[in-house]
């Protein structure tokens, strides 16, 4: 990655035009993932072009799966897929890697992979994942640093999730699908990403009883087909700019919003926030005078607001005219936002897992750190509110999951520059 990237963005008094919300992240790299299920070409559309997707397609070709990217169009050929193990140096690099673990057990009864990467928010074990596997019959060690995984008979199991993991439920449904008999999933996570992973492995041929609820049943079997995907809009980016619009006056049009009801939670807490929304064809209309009223919020699994845009929630809070409070309740350090708002000049702190924010006349411009995804896009969103201008480094955690935010923000007239 190149950490030496760095984002110039200078305080906005206006922000107008469209923005069109990109492919969604986290649904996206599931389903590549699933891709090594199938026996033929798969056609992914709306994938976003982010560095995420980048390094998923690297691991597939590994297992001799050729991947080819065009205008968001990804189309995968599993047809020669051979069986190897996946490096550490790609596997580190991102998070989802963790899911090549169910897909290669549910194709090949085994898999021996890297240890997982992705942003610094927390331990992240995978220790459900872990327990789910054993479940099913895998013997599980660790060798030369490499997450060994083996089933000489992948069986289907009755399994309780003690946590809702979203990852953990995705892992399990993909080994799942090439299990003997029935895998009964209790307490699964509900995420929209979730729903769609189902939705496309019913595609393929995959039974699943259940989907939207936390009991997934999904019936294992070895003949499975390809199908093609439509990617939905990344409700995380979406999210992003709605908040984004609630803090500084603006008048935007957000295409691409096929389906409201996965920003439903955001959608409140920016109506909260003094946003103005009216929804059209497939378009959200938004516009606020940049006055944010303040407010006690707290993150939760869905249908609950997102963990993922506590840190661009804190830092729309800075311009409310009282203080506020959020509360997060997945991840234990998710905070590192705060130290740089600070740098910011905004007075927030945290104390056990709440971050109280109180009444900031005015951010400043300074130089502040990007150290994972979200975070930088809230340091972004920061930027835009901070008198002078704001530096933003290490953006290159910024590019694993948007697409092009300083083209997008340009566009409706921020002034912001890659330096
Ligand atoms: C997914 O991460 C998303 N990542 C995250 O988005 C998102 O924040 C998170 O779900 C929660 O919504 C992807 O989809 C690639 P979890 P995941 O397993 O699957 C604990 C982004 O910015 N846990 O639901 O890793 C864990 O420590 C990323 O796009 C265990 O204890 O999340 C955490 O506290 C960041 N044991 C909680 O569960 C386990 O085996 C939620 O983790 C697994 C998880």
């Amino acid at each position: 990655m190149d950490f030496l990237k760095a984002i110039s963005v200078r305080e906005s008094s206006y922000l107008k035009g469209t923005i069109e919300i990109q492919g969604s992240k986290n649904t996206v790299l599931p389903i590549i993932a699933a891709t090594v299920l199938t026996d033929g070409i798969s056609v992914i559309h709306n994938c976003p072009d982010i560095k995420d997707v980048e390094v998923m397609c690297e691991l597939l070709q590994c297992l001799n799966i050729k991947t080819c990217y065009k205008d968001h169009v990804l189309s995968i050929d599993t047809r020669k897929a051979q069986y190897a193990m996946l490096p550490y140096e790609l596997t580190g690099k991102l998070r989802s890697s963790v899911l090549m673990l169910g897909a290669m057990l549910g194709r090949w009864g085994r898999a021996e992979i890297g240890m997982p990467g992705g942003c610094t928010i927390g331990t992240r074990p995978i220790d459900i994942h872990l327990e789910g596997f054993s479940r099913m019959n895998v013997d599980i060690c660790m060798k030369d640093h490499l997450l060994c995984c083996d089933s000489f008979y992948l069986q289907g199991c009755d399994f309780h999730l003690r946590y809702p993991s979203v990852g953990a439920t995705e892992n399990l449904l993909l080994a799942a699908c090439g299990a003997k008999g029935r895998t009964i999933l209790r307490g699964a996570a509900k995420e929209p990403e979730i729903i769609e992973l189902c939705n496309y492995l019913q595609s393929i041929g995959v039974l699943i009883d259940g989907i939207g609820s936390d009991v997934l049943v999904i019936k294992g079997t070895k003949y499975l087909c390809c199908a093609d995907y439509i990617n939905v809009y990344d409700r995380i980016v979406a999210g992003t700019y709605l908040l984004m619009a609630a803090a500084i006056p603006s008048e935007l049009l957000l295409t691409g919003i096929d389906d409201i009801h996965y920003i439903k939670n955001i959608l409140k807490v920016c109506a909260q926030l003094g946003l103005n929304v009216i929804r059209f064809d497939r378009c959200l209309h938004v516009w606020s005078n940049g006055i944010v009223a303040p407010g006690k919020f707290a993150t939760g699994i869905y249908p609950e607001f997102p963990t993922d845009l506590m840190p661009v929630l804190i830092s729309v809070l800075l311009r409310a005219g009282g203080d506020s409070q959020v509360t997060e309740t997945v991840f234990e350090n998710r905070f590192s936002v705060v130290d740089e708002l600070k740098k910011l000049d905004g007075k927030l702190y945290v104390k056990g897992n709440t971050v109280f924010i109180e009444k900031t006349d005015q951010l400043c411009g300074h130089t502040v750190k990007a150290t994972d995804l979200r975070q930088g896009a809230a340091l972004i969103v920061a930027g835009l509110m901070a008198f002078g201008y704001t530096t933003i480094t290490d953006t290159s955690y910024i590019d694993r999951g948007y697409e092009d935010i300083v083209g997008d923000l340009n566009r409706v007239g921020a002034e912001i520059t890659y330096i």
